[in-house]
Formats: C-alpha cells, structure tokens, sequence
C-alpha cells in the first residue's frame, strides 16, 4: 500500500468509451487530522459510484476503513466527503464521472473536525440549529383554522429538501478557511431561518438575531454553497438575498428607523 499527498484532476469519461476494469483510489487514512493518502486498487464495474469502491476496499482490503453512510440513495446526507478535492454525496458519484485512468482522491470534509479515515464530527451543525429559534404558530382565525396561500406553501418548500449532508458548509469560506464558528451558522442554517421567516402562519422574529449573534453580513454571496448542493437548493439568490433584504428592511432603512424611535 503506497501513501501520497497530492490531488487528482478530474475529466469525466467521454460518452461511450469503456470502463477501465481497475482504478486507483487514493484514500485519507489516520484519526483526528494525523494521517495521509493510502492508495487502493478497485475492482470497476458498469453503474458504480463512489460509495460501492469503498465498500469495496473495506471489504476486500482494508476492513478497518472508517465511513459513515445509511441510505446509498441520496437521501440521509451521511457519506458526504471530498471527491478529487469536490465536495460530494460519496453514494451519488458515479464512476462515469471521474476520470479513472488518473488516481481518485476521497477524504474527508476539512471544515470539521476529523474522526478517523472518512468520518468528520458534525455535531457543531446540530448544536447551531439549537440557537435558532423554532417555529412558533400565529393564532388561528376566528373559526379556528389556520389558511395560508398556495404561493406561500411553495414558497419555502425547495428549502425543504435539505438532507443535512453539510456540503454547503463544508464549502462556505467563512467557516472553512476564517473558523467563525462561533459567529456564523452557514448557509444550511440560513436556509432553514429562511424557511421558518417566509412561513406567513409563524409569528417569531429571527432577525435580530440574524444580524447580531448569526452575522448574516459575513456572508458576500459567493454562491459557492449553491454550487455543490446535491438536492440543488437556490441557497443564496431564494434563501440569504432575501433574508439580507429583509435584515436591511428592518434595521437600515431611515423611515424605519424614524417610526420606531417615534414608537
Ligand atoms: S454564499 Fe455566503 S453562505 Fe454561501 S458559501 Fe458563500 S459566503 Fe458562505
Ligand atoms: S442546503 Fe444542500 S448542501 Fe446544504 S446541507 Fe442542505 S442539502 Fe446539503
Ligand atoms: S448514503 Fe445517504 S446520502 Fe449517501
């Protein structure tokens, strides 16, 4: 087994060629950010994707090879990792993609902090959703029935999809390469604040909150969350633009200001 430091180019194979029957995959091996790239020769088969390779190694050479997954369909965010140094579902990458006469690199997501082999501690994300202040119902009508239009049901439903796989995190600069951890909930939170600010029927106020402890401002539309969202939420233009609107309304626009010194 050879160990390597270095990243793999990618190039999907052109439509129609065949698959090579063998490729290296260069995998982060160690525990706790101590490790390195061990090199693994994969069986390839038609229809793979990253997933199966792993499982593959673990089952053929390398049973102790640590990786978190459950549904293999795209659906639990679990096997989030770095494909060939993209942020990627390990089980929605298929081989076709990637260019296999060159080694594949997998690793694990670098924003958080390294378990071992593939697997990253998530927890932080789970710990921010705690801050945010949950969905708190407005009073029903008079006939004690809540309605809300079609337009507002729609609305907030692709933010809906997320699968809390953090890739978009993984990716935000504000996390990754300025730690601002403590200060900044990342684009995943965004949109669930989103999500629950656009429903007409809940009647908390995030906002505050949003500039002051969540910092919405560190945020400068990069966009690059939205690059890499498997479930392909418009992250930044349907969730963070609007909510940046809304935190301007609310706190920067003069007339504002003059009626609620007045009130
Ligand atoms: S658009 Fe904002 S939230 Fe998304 S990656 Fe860029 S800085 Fe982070
Ligand atoms: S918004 Fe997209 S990238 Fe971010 S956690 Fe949800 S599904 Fe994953
Ligand atoms: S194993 Fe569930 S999303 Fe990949």
């Amino acid at each position: 087994m050879a160990t390597a430091e270095t990243t793999a180019s990618a190039a999907p194979r052109p439509a129609g060629a065949a698959a090579p029957a063998a490729a290296t995959f260069r995998i982060w091996r160690g525990q706790a950010n101590a490790g390195s790239f061990a090199d693994f020769n994969a069986t390839i088969s038609e229809g793979m994707v990253v997933l199966d390779v792993v499982h593959q190694i673990q089952a053929t050479q390398a049973p102790d090879l640590a990786v978190r997954w459950n549904c293999k369909a795209g659906k639990c965010g679990s096997c989030s990792a770095e494909i060939n140094g993209q942020p990627k579902l390990m089980c929605m990458t298929r081989l076709n993609t990637l260019d296999l006469t060159q080694p594949v690199t997998v690793e694990p997501m670098r924003t958080f902090p390294h378990v071992r082999d593939l697997v990253t501690d998530v927890s932080w994300n789970f710990r921010v959703k705690q801050r945010i202040a949950p969905f708190h119902p407005k009073p029903a009508g008079a006939d004690g029935v809540w309605r809300e239009s079609q337009a507002d049901v729609d609305r907030p439903q692709e933010f809906r999809k997320c699968i809390e796989c953090f890739l978009c995190q993984d990716v935000c600069h504000v996390l990754r390469e300025h730690n601002k951890f403590a200060e900044f909930i990342g684009p995943r939170f965004l949109i669930h604040i989103a999500q629950l600010e656009m429903n007409p029927l809940d009647d908390g106020n995030r906002l505050a909150a949003l500039k002051d402890d969540f910092n919405i401002g560190y945020c400068n539309i990069t966009k690059c969350c939205t690059k890499v969202c498997p479930e392909g939420i418009a992250i930044t233009d349907n969730a963070i633009i609007p909510l940046k609107e809304r935190v301007v309304d609310e706190f920067y626009d003069p007339v504002r200001r003059l009626f609620r010194v007045f009130r």
